[in-house]
């Protein structure tokens, strides 16, 4: 389990990233962050589209953010909105193809003391990831 300090750290940098959401249809501002086993941190907001549809979600700006710039071995990953909300039925499936052993952290920015953590595995249990082709 990440110590306490890297998951207050972790939370830290959501919270920051958070800041830089583009939410102007919910108003629903999500920041995440991402930490690899060097200990790079990768930030990213949710963005959204007048076409609702196309929306990203916080979690997958920063992984896709993330592994276009070659980090990957993701260990952790720290989620925060108001209500400290859990990854959506996407991220989770994004997440596991790609952090498949990170730890989520999910706080709430105005108690960021206050943090639950979950398992990616946990989040997505018997996920869909390879196949074998016909
Ligand atoms: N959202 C995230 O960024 N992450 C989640 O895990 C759930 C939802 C965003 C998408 C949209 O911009 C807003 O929150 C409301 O759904």
């Amino acid at each position: 389990m990440l110590p306490p300090p890297d998951q207050r750290r972790l939370v830290k940098a959501a919270i920051a990233a958070r800041k830089r959401s583009v939410s102007p249809y919910s108003k629903f501002q999500v920041g995440a962050a991402l930490l690899t086993r060097k200990g790079e941190i990768i930030g990213g907001a949710n963005v959204e589209s007048a076409s609702y549809g196309l929306t990203c979600c916080a979690e997958r700006v920063a992984l896709f953010k993330a592994l276009t710039e070659g980090k990957k071995d993701f260990i952790a990953v720290a989620v925060v909105a108001n209500g400290a909300v859990s990854p959506c039925g996407a991220c989770r499936q994004l997440l596991i193809e790609y952090a498949p052993k990170a730890e989520v952290f999910v706080a709430d920015p105005a108690k960021p003391k206050d943090i639950r953590r979950y398992t990616v595995t946990g989040l997505l249990p018997s996920a869909f990831s390879d196949f074998q082709a016909d």
